[in-house]
């Protein structure tokens, strides 16, 4: 039963949030079909968007980047091991029993611990990976004024691409997933809405 309401997600962490998650699917969306998994916009229609909703993705990282920087919300991202058992156990048994969740969330720690290690796993791992890639691969007509060609190759610039959508898709369908976990399937998606989390 949830007894009281706290304000987790600021209104720029919001924003942030809806619009880094619509990037990213039509990313996906666009960059299955450069890979040549389904025919949809045209693969010359699909490259374009690609590359613009990639500019407009970097934009808004770089924007999120300087928001977390200044408003020192980047220490919600630091992992930690106390209760990372507790939520394993909770997320592959107690979940499916109705136990109650073993993490209370709070203004200042608004992350479970294993969201930390989740989100801070995309944020500089999978994110980093699919931004430098993308770029080696964006700016490939420069690759030789850059002096990179001797190293680099197309098609390991395009595999590790590939590899970060991959993993990129496995968050996202996780992350759906545990979205519905909160005491009703809706109240975390509503927290991310309105900015107000129930807590039990
Ligand atoms: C969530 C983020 C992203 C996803 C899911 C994604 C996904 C993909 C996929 C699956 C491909 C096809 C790869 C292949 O088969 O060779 C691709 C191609 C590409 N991506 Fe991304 N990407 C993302 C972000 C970016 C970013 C940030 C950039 C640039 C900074 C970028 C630039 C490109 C370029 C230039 C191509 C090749 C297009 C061509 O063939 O001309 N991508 N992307």
């Amino acid at each position: 039963m949830a007894a009281e309401k706290i304000y987790v997600f600021k209104r720029f962490e919001r924003f942030w949030h809806w619009s880094q998650a619509l990037l990213i699917i039509c990313m996906l969306i666009t960059g299955f079909e450069v890979h040549g998994s389904y025919s949809l916009f045209g693969f010359e229609h699909a490259v374009s968007y690609h590359t613009v909703l990639a500019w407009s993705l970097v934009t808004l990282w770089v924007f999120a980047i300087f928001w977390h920087l200044t408003t020192g919300e980047w220490k919600q991202y630091i992992p930690t091991t106390d209760k990372v058992v507790a939520m394993m156990r909770f997320y592959s048994v107690g979940i499916f029993k109705g136990e109650p969740h073993p993490y209370r969330p709070t203004k200042l720690k608004k992350h479970n611990p294993l969201q930390r290690i989740a989100y801070l796993g995309v944020l500089l791992f999978i994110g980093p990976l699919l931004w430098l890639t993308g770029w080696f691969y964006l700016f490939y007509g420069d690759w030789a004024v850059w002096g990179v060609n001797g190293f680099l190759s197309l098609e390991w610039v395009a595999f590790f691409h590939t590899v970060g959508a991959f993993m990129m898709l496995t968050f996202l369908i996780a992350h759906l997933y545990l979205t519905t976990t909160g005491h009703t399937p809706t109240a975390h998606i509503k927290a991310m809405v309105t900015g107000w989390e129930e807590v039990d």
